[in-house]
């Protein structure tokens, strides 16, 4: 009665390829603590998860996809509108970065601001199902908000340990919604070490990026409605902002679960990695044709998200950038301020900057003959700009005191 229909049949070590069972609580890869990846019976799920069945079900945002994802009874699912984003033709933008054919996914229209919901979503969900009351991730401010939102919904406790210069919008949204915030002095990879070595000691389950299975399963769900978003049809390329890669890995996952379907085909976009100058270990490792990336030293970048000195999927997001024929860019400080600004005054809205940084990339794609006029780029605009401090190269606004308005003055300034 309350089946969801999920065909999840194992878990599956990325690196080690162990089988796992499917319906125990797990962290990372018990064999080399590298990420677990969740495999379902896809013929199975294609009886059901059709394009006809999908259009049917409205109103329930990612978790139209239950036959592809975990939980396994609707009872557990922790809904607050996540998912079905919309995918926006991006045309002056677009035409002002040389690709014409550019489209945004609106990731900040998700509940918390960014495309941690999704993750946090099918992560707190399909945990609780398992038995988990307690969470505890290290996060750069975004997952520590989706993650205080889902928790305080399934009813659990949350633990969040943020670089202490995390945004104070996030740290003030993640005390509203009664999580416990811890900051530390450091990176996130400070937090992370923190978090795994608190998680036993307080009876918290570690929901790190790719630490746990689920969090990925939610994030691939932007790789389904993307496909199902451009009528079956993958676009040439997609760009996105790299941090632990757990959108990218996951939209990687989804496009071979598409193809089992026989909902698309096998072509796939090329895929690139965004990082900032201050903090680019993937593209390093690109450049290098290295299959694991080195720890970033002194990392640093206002684009908190991307400020991830060491991904524990690195070699799943080289993977995934080298079999599609993509790559990875680098951009600057002030490329990604920049853009915040141009790509607002084009239409796009108030985009983060970490979505600035991949919308700052594509000139240089351009440039370097990796990305051709005619292609169709999608960017992953992944939370809204609110969050942060503002960019520079604002202008000042200019005060007036009604009760002594030159108004014609006013008026003379602003024609
Ligand atoms: C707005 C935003 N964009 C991009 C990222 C990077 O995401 P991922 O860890 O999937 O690479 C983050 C992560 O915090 C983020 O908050």
């Amino acid at each position: 009665m309350n089946d969801t229909g999920s065909t999840l049949t194992h878990l599956e070590g990325a690196l080690s390829g162990t089988a796992y069972p499917a319906d125990e609580l797990m962290g990372p890869d018990p064999a080399d603590r590298r990420p677990l990846l969740a495999r379902y019976d896809i013929e199975k799920a294609a009886r059901t998860l059709t394009a006809e069945s999908l259009s049917g079900r409205r109103s329930a945002g990612l978790w139209r996809w239950a036959e592809l994802l975990p939980v396994r009874d609707r009872r557990h699912v922790v809904y607050l509108g996540e998912g079905d984003t919309p995918l926006l033709a991006q045309h002056r933008l677009g035409e002002a970065l040389g690709v014409p054919h550019l489209a945004t996914k609106a990731e900040g229209l998700n509940p918390t601001g960014s495309f941690k919901a999704r993750g946090m979503a099918v992560a707190v969900s399909r945990a609780v199902e398992l038995g988990v009351t307690s969470f505890i991730a290290p996060s750069a401010g975004n997952a520590a908000g989706a993650l205080a939102a889902y928790g305080a919904a399934a009813g659990a406790q949350v633990t969040v340990l943020t670089p202490v210069d995390a945004t104070p919008v996030n740290q003030q949204e993640v005390l509203a919604m009664g999580a416990r915030l811890i900051l530390v002095e450091g990176l996130i990879s400070d937090c992370g070490r923190i978090s795994t070595a608190l998680a036993g000691r307080i009876g918290a389950f570690d929901v790190s990026t790719l630490k746990e299975p689920y969090r990925v399963e939610g994030k691939k769900t932007m790789g389904f409605e993307l496909a199902e978003q451009r009528g079956w049809r993958l676009p040439d390329v997609i760009v996105y902002p790299t941090g632990g890669g757990t959108g990218l890995v996951g939209m990687w996952k989804a496009f071979d679960e598409l193809e089992a379907l026989g909902l698309t085909g096998p072509e796939r976009p090329r895929m690139v990695s965004v990082q900032s100058e201050g903090c680019a270990p993937i593209v390093r490792a690109f450049e290098a044709g290295e299959r694991f990336a080195e720890p970033w030293k002194d990392a640093r970048t206002r684009a908190s998200g991307i400020r991830v000195p060491s991904a524990v999927g690195d070699f799943l997001i080289l993977g995934a950038l080298r079999e599609s024929g993509g790559t990875a860019v680098a951009v600057s400080e002030d490329s990604i301020s920049e853009m915040q600004a141009f790509a607002g005054r084009m239409g796009a809205g108030y985009v983060s900057p970490e979505s600035a940084a991949a919308l700052a990339a594509v000139p240089s794609l351009r440039d370097r003959g990796e990305v051709g006029r005619d292609d169709e780029v999608v960017v992953f605009d992944c939370g809204v700009g609110q969050k942060y401090p503002p960019p520079r190269y604002l202008p000042e606004p200019p005060v007036v005191d009604p009760a002594d308005l030159d108004i014609n003055a006013l008026a003379q300034s602003l024609r």
